[in-house]
């Protein structure tokens, strides 16, 4: 079916055994905005991400990402993904695990490894192992490696965890930059002040979207002041 949504999934069922983490979920995301997934832990942000990139496969439902039916291979090299438990070789150096994510995307060149690892601002410990590395500086270079090959989609599960404020909010002016280039971001956080920050928000509960919409909105529609009460009277609902 053609749509002009960027992400699309209908009817998503995702199964483990008796624990049902997605449970019946359609979505749809706009290009071009970043979208937040908010839920308390073991609500499914993890596992519906990773089903939007293909990496598992719903039991139930269809997603279509650009157009695409997922999972699909053309779709894999155009998105970025940074995981939640960060997949860097702790032996291998900063400019090694971006080079290496690089080349698995068919997207090597040494200038660009080097101007995404300045664009993390961690030009000057390029040659150290990751294995030296303090939390928020692997987290830095996970985020390089999800960029490296300018994936026009990105996923993006808790980025900001151990990660300082000013960071914090270097990462989110670089992903407002990312959207106006129109690349599309997914956004899983537990950190409020962030899902601020998305252009639209999606309340996850039991596998389950509870509700969507702005922050504004979201407050509005609970009667609520901050977005956290919010989210605690939906999910209390
Ligand atoms: N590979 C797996 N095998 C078995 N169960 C799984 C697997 N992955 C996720 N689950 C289960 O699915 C449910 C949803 O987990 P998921 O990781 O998607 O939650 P989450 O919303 O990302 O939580 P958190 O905020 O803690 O990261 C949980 O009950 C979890 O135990
Ligand atoms: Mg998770």
């Amino acid at each position: 079916m053609p749509t002009d949504l960027a992400i699309q999934a209908k009817g998503l069922v995702k199964r483990f055994g008796s624990v049902v983490a997605v449970n019946g979920l359609d979505l749809g995301v706009e290009p071009g905005i970043t979208y937040g997934l908010l839920g308390p832990n073991g609500s499914g942000k993890t596992t519906l991400v990773r089903l939007l990139l293909g990496v598992i496969l719903p039991n139930e439902g269809s997603i279509t990402v650009m157009g695409r039916r997922v999972p699909d291979r053309v779709l894999r090299s155009q998105m970025g993904y940074m995981p939640q438990s960060l997949a860097l070789y702790e032996d291998l150096t900063v400019t090694e695990n971006v080079s290496f994510y690089a080349r698995l995307m068919d997207a090597y060149s040494p200038p660009r490894v080097e101007e995404t690892i300045q664009l993390v601002d961690m030009a000057s410990r390029a040659r150290s192992a990751v294995s030296t590395l303090s939390g928020g500086m692997k987290r830095r270079v996970s985020l390089a490696c999800a960029l490296v090959h300018r994936p026009v989609m990105l996923f993006l599960d808790e980025p900001t965890v151990g990660v300082d404020p000013q960071l914090r909010a270097q990462f989110w002016d670089h992903f407002q930059r990312l959207n106006q280039q129109g690349v599309t971001i997914v956004v899983c956080t537990h950190v409020m002040d962030e899902a601020e920050r998305c252009t639209r928000l999606g309340l996850l509960h039991q596998g389950r979207l509870l509700a969507e919409g702005t922050a504004r909105e979201l407050r509005a529609r609970a009667g609520a002041e901050t977005l956290e009460e919010a989210f605690l009277r939906f999910s209390s609902q």
